[in-house]
């Protein structure tokens, strides 16, 4: 049961079927262009979709504007170092902004960055610095507690290989968004760790969802089993040398970012870059109450009466799904519930972006927006021409938003993907017929065909 009880609340709109078949054309066939009023459960993303606690909301009022050395900065400050245990400290305004400004001034043109999965902004990050993303997920055959650890024995060969002098940082993403939500082993950083001390490399988390990923530990790991996840959080931070996160999922708030480091050499050159881009180190792109507000909820996203909400949510519904018939991947991890659309599409071949048909057809049955994490997102144009690259797998993400869905309206989802699935057989594939860059999925124009 929800560990909260709902002070505030906001209607949804109900479009009907011709009104949603209208939205989708208007929309290039891209969700991401459907204006939200159009949606009736919006599933699309867990970041910045929060609802904020009534604490939150009270230190909103507390928020302290000054443009320098704020007394909010420092609340946000004395929180991120007990957490993390860092003490270079530098707000942004969300999750890529700081990964741009760190992996920018750390990268050089010709340097690798290994990960478990790089995100796709993390990516881009990366490329814009002139360096290679290589992503070495630890192969799984079946369902895994960890799905989410890198490969030891490829970083191993890597590191020690005729290229390893090029790797400049490893990158564990906690929990591994791309990779099915699923979380990083304590024992996979400390194996990493030792990697990195030996080769002389950085490690670095995105921290993002450092809390669900703590959490799923102490649930996954009978070594840990019973710990408090705060406690957890901080052992796995004390492995690496810093971190970037979006705060606008673990941080329960609606907008916000971080670097937090230990090297105060790179952290100059980071508030630099920070001060030309984003504003004064001590408030980063941010206002004084944001700051307010996610120092307030990084303290509230560890208890572990929330977060087993939090995992038990996600392990229900997904079960809903999975009695629907969707391929649901197990396990589920904490703020989604990956589907596999090829194996419900045999017939949508990967340049016709299955994951994209199978999210198409949930907004139709239901107004219910989810996310493609298939071609469209990491799949590439071929650069003669062709079919697309395609992406490893066809997954559509139901992220689960923070505190903001009860039970009925998953159950509505449920009822919908169901309907989905009994015109399986008939759902059309799409073709790309605008798009721009490594970040297309967010803009590109799509048609049925
Ligand atoms: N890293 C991870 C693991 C993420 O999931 C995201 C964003 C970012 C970095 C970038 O952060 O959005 O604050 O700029 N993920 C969102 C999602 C967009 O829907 O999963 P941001």
């Amino acid at each position: 049961m929800e560990p909260f009880r709902i002070k505030a609340v906001e209607p949804i709109p109900f479009p009907s079927v011709p009104e949603r078949r209208r939205a989708l054309k208007e929309a290039g066939f891209n969700l991401f262009r459907v204006p939200a009023r159009a949606i009736t459960i919006d599933l699309l993303t867990d970041s910045g979709t929060s609802a904020m606690s009534a604490a939150q909301w009270a230190a909103l009022m507390v928020g302290d504007e000054s443009y320098a050395g704020a007394r909010s900065y420092e609340r946000f400050e004395t929180v991120v170092r007990e957490l993390t245990g860092y003490p270079e400290v530098i707000p942004a305004h969300q999750g890529r902004a700081a990964e741009r400004i760190l992996l920018g001034r750390l990268l050089r043109p010709g340097d690798v960055s290994v990960a478990n999965t790089h995100f796709d902004t993390t990516r881009a990050s990366v490329e814009a610095a002139g360096a290679e993303a290589v992503d070495l997920p630890a192969e799984q055959t079946g369902p895994a507690p960890f799905g989410g650890d890198l490969s030891v024995p490829a970083l191993r060969d890597l590191l020690s290989g005729p290229g390893g002098s090029r790797v400049r940082c490893v990158v564990l993403t906690v929990t591994n968004n791309a990779g099915g939500g699923q979380p990083v082993s304590l024992d996979n950083v400390a194996a990493v760790r030792e990697l990195c001390d030996h080769h002389g490399v950085t490690l670095l988390l995105d921290a993002s969802r450092f809390a669900e990923n703590a959490y799923l530990i102490t649930e996954r790991d009978p070594a840990h089993a019973g710990r408090a996840p705060r406690d957890v959080a901080r052992e796995v931070f004390a492995l690496a040398d810093g971190c970037w996160a979006s705060l606008k999922k673990d941080g329960v708030a609606n907008i916000g970012g971080l670097i937090a480091l230990r090297d105060a050499e790179l952290a100059r050159r980071c508030r630099d870059q920070l001060i030309a881009v984003e504003g004064f180190p001590t408030y980063g792109g941010l206002a004084g109450r944001d700051l307010e507000a996610l120092a307030q909820g990084l303290l509230e996203v560890t208890d572990p009466d929330y977060l087993r909400y939090r995992a038990q949510t996600a392990r229900w519904f997904g079960e809903q799904l999975a009695e629907a018939g969707l391929p649901v991947l197990q396990p589920t991890g904490c703020h989604a519930v990956y589907v596999d659309a090829a194996a419900l599409l045999p017939h949508v071949p990967p340049h016709r972006l299955p994951a994209t048909a199978l999210a198409n057809e949930l907004y139709l049955a239901g107004a219910v927006r989810v996310s493609e994490l298939g071609t469209l997102v990491f799949g590439r144009p071929a650069s003669d021409g062709g079919d697309d690259l395609p992406a490893p797998r066809e997954l559509v993400r139901f992220a689960l938003p923070r505190r903001v869905y009860t039970r009925s309206h998953l159950e509505y989802v449920a009822e919908s993907a169901a309907t989905v699935v009994a015109k399986a057989a008939e759902i059309p594939g799409y073709r790309i017929v605008e798009q721009t860059g490594p970040l297309r999925h967010f803009t590109a124009v799509l048609a049925p065909g």
